[in-house]
């Protein structure tokens, strides 16, 4: 048996001295030291030798074995550091190297105006509500006022899926949606996706407005003018005018549209303004007594006021943009010139 120790402990010099890599040590292990190699193998001839020399025998085995894991082991902490210090090689990092700047977004033009006229909005204390895009046909017409076969309906080209359903033409019906649920004092502003069937430089088949309600006891048309005054000021400038023209829509009596002094020219004229010195930008009005009682609000206790804006409109007057399909294309030369 001790022979037979004496001739493995060659075997695994030799074996050792031919360790290259890591495959060579696995090779090592898998013949020497694993649980069939044979370094364990030889607990198998303890049987044959005799009882007294037995444990004296045992004890060198695990002895040959502890020092051959040894320096297996150191071997293989050597092949490990060498594997290292090569990658490191390869890896070299220059922290001096000037850092890969990554491209940051920012909001679309439509997004800073919408969120601007929200704040806006906000801060006289009106909440928001939307409505679905997918409107029926009393909603977005006959509870607003526009019956059918009214000529009013002339006025917005509609998107029809059935004779019922349509895509909504405007942000209106989500005044009724808030009045059916809701009872006055009211005060909501209803942002969202309109569509119309018209194409052409400053319309689009799909754009943005933003409703505005308010229900209340003793509601004007000075409170109109008022709220609409200080929008106007907070987005285009404090020296800026406003100006109610009389106007007809169904659902507002009386009806206002709302223009702004040119603030490209002060008043004077120009290219902007036509030469009229003023800009027209929203339609509004007094919620008319027929659509608060088709919402269930008794019009002798309550008036309303109402008001409906379109984004892109504010967006292009603010921004300078004479084709509202630049606002849709989203060429980056265009979008990156809006950092809110
Ligand atoms: N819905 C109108 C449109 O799309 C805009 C409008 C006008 C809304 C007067 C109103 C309003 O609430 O009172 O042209």
């Amino acid at each position: 048996m001790e022979q037979q120790i004496k001739d493995l402990r060659k075997q695994v010099e030799e074996a050792l001295q031919n360790v290259k890599d890591k495959n060579d040590l696995a090779n090592f292990w898998q013949n020497f030291l694993s649980k069939k190699g044979s370094i364990p193998n030889l607990m198998k001839g303890l049987g044959s030798v005799a009882k007294e020399a037995r444990p004296a025998m045992g004890k060198l085995i695990n002895e040959f074995r502890d020092e051959v894991t040894k320096q297996y082991e150191k071997i293989q902490t050597i092949l490990e550091e060498k594997e290292l210090e090569e990658r490191n090689k390869t890896e070299q990092v220059d922290i001096t190297m000037p850092a890969k700047k990554r491209p940051s977004g920012s909001l679309h033009p439509i997004t800073i105006t919408k969120n601007q006229m929200v704040d806006v909005f906000a801060g006289m204390g009106f909440e928001i509500f939307e409505g679905p895009e997918i409107e029926d046909d009393d909603h977005n017409f006959t509870s607003l006022n526009v019956a059918k076969n009214h000529p009013a309906r002339d006025m917005q080209d509609t998107f029809y899926i059935t004779e019922d359903i349509l895509l909504r033409t405007h942000t209106s019906p989500g005044q009724i949606r808030v009045m059916n649920s809701e009872k006055p004092p009211i005060k909501v502003l209803v942002p969202g996706r309109v569509f119309r069937s018209d194409s052409d430089a400053t319309h689009s088949p799909q754009f943005h407005q933003m409703e505005g309600l308010v229900v209340d006891k003793g509601i004007t048309l000075c409170d109109l003018q008022g709220m609409l005054d200080e929008f106007v000021k907070k987005i285009f400038g404090s020296e800026v005018k406003t100006r109610l023209r009389p106007s007809y829509f169904p659902f507002t009596e009386p009806s206002v549209e709302v223009d702004v002094s040119c603030f490209e020219c002060g008043g004077k004229g120009c290219s902007l303004c036509k030469g009229t010195g003023w800009i027209e930008i929203l339609g509004g009005g007094i919620v008319h007594h027929k659509v608060l009682e088709n919402c269930g609000i008794d019009p002798t206790v309550y008036s309303g006021l109402a008001f409906g804006i379109g984004i892109e409109r504010i967006a292009m007057l603010k921004y300078g943009i004479n084709n509202i399909g630049l606002l849709y294309e989203n060429d980056l030369r265009f979008l990156k010139q809006f950092k809110d």
